[in-house]
């Protein structure tokens, strides 16, 4: 308990407008610089870089254009599956929810919702955590648009950000995690974090997820391996970053783009692979890299889920199955969830 107060009292309350403010935090934490992780995780037999990394401005554009490749199914289906189940969802939210994001809208799928939530009420409150402070921009736009909308940012993690607003006040809270975001996670950390999001909720508040489904290899693979070699870009646009930001000296042709499905695990596994044997200086991180002939960084996992398997997680992490939504091809799912001891 006095943890939490002493945590509130940390964060900054910063008013851009009457109807745009966010709050930051007083950053005591001891989070690790990007130097730090990846003079961690590079200094290895098996080498890897946190996906997360993947989101410089260069990054963030390039993971835009994935979204409308025609191999990249995902984004597309997430959006038709909203489309089509709005009015179904409205009767879930006709009460005042507030909307929580984790992860700051700039995409229509933000926009789908507050739609249903607009036409129910006059006056919307929409909450995005998001550790970067990109929120600006995208809510500038959204304002314009959404007469009776107010937006209160929150920088920091999902976790911390929902424990913020747990205490914050009693609304009810609509919280979303779309696009199969939650497919990064490792098993062990994914379901700590749903058992997290399900500590912060409290009785009628409901948590949708989008999560992608399991299908055929080729379909999986092509959508992580693309014709026109976006995502290639993308994967080794992490190299461009490292550097930039720690000094280094990897050469980009000198590494390929792996993207392969492992049934068993059930998830994609993108790789860069190194082309010839190298050495690589990463300054800032104190690393020289010796690199063989075919070696492997893993920069990415994305799971995907058979229905039956994000029931169990689910029900598994202390919630109750409201609704599953699903497209006709049964590619990708949405799942509304409240916490157990509700009706
Ligand atoms: C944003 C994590 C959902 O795994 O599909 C897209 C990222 N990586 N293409 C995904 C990604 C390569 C994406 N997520």
């Amino acid at each position: 308990m006095s943890n939490t107060i002493q945590k509130n009292l940390n964060y900054k309350k910063y008013v851009v407008s009457s109807k745009l403010q966010y709050f930051k935090l007083h950053s005591s934490k001891t989070e690790k610089t990007f130097a730090e992780e990846i003079s961690s995780s590079l200094n290895h037999d098996s080498k890897f870089i946190n996906p997360k990394f993947f989101y410089d401005k260069k990054g963030s554009d390039l993971f835009e254009k994935i979204c409308s490749l025609p191999e990249y199914y995902l984004t597309r289906t997430e959006i038709s599956i909203l489309r089509k189940f709005q009015p179904e969802l409205s009767s879930y939210i006709d009460e005042n929810f507030r909307l929580v994001e984790l992860g700051s809208g700039t995409s229509v799928k933000t926009r789908l919702i507050l739609d249903v939530l607009t036409q129910l009420h006059d006056s919307v409150d929409y909450f995005p955590i998001d550790i970067s402070e990109i929120l600006t921009e995208s809510s500038e736009e959204l304002l314009k648009n959404y007469a009776g909308l107010h937006i209160t940012g929150i920088i920091d993690t999902y976790e911390d950000g929902l424990e913020f607003l747990k205490n914050f006040d009693k609304k009810k809270n609509l919280i979303i995690f779309l696009g199969s975001s939650f497919g990064n996670f490792s098993p062990n950390d994914g379901f700590e974090f749903l058992q997290k999001i399900n500590s912060t909720m409290k009785s009628g508040d409901l948590f949708l997820i989008g999560l992608d489904l399991i299908k055929d290899k080729q379909i999986l693979e092509s959508a992580y391996d693309d014709s026109q070699g976006v995502t290639a870009k993308f994967n080794l646009n992490i190299l461009s970053r490292i550097n930039a930001e720690l000094d280094a000296d990897f050469n980009l042709k000198n590494f390929s783009h792996l993207a392969i499905y492992n049934e068993e695990k059930q998830r994609i596994e993108m790789y860069l692979k190194s082309l010839v044997n190298q050495s690589v200086v990463v300054s800032k991180s104190n690393l020289l890299l010796n690199f063989k002939k075919d070696e492997l960084i893993h920069t990415e996992h994305s799971h995907k889920y058979k229905l039956s398997q994000i029931h169990e997680l689910l029900d598994s992490a202390g919630f109750q199955i409201k609704h599953t939504w699903l497209d006709d091809n049964k590619y990708f799912s949405l799942t509304l969830v409240s916490i157990k001891s509700d009706p």
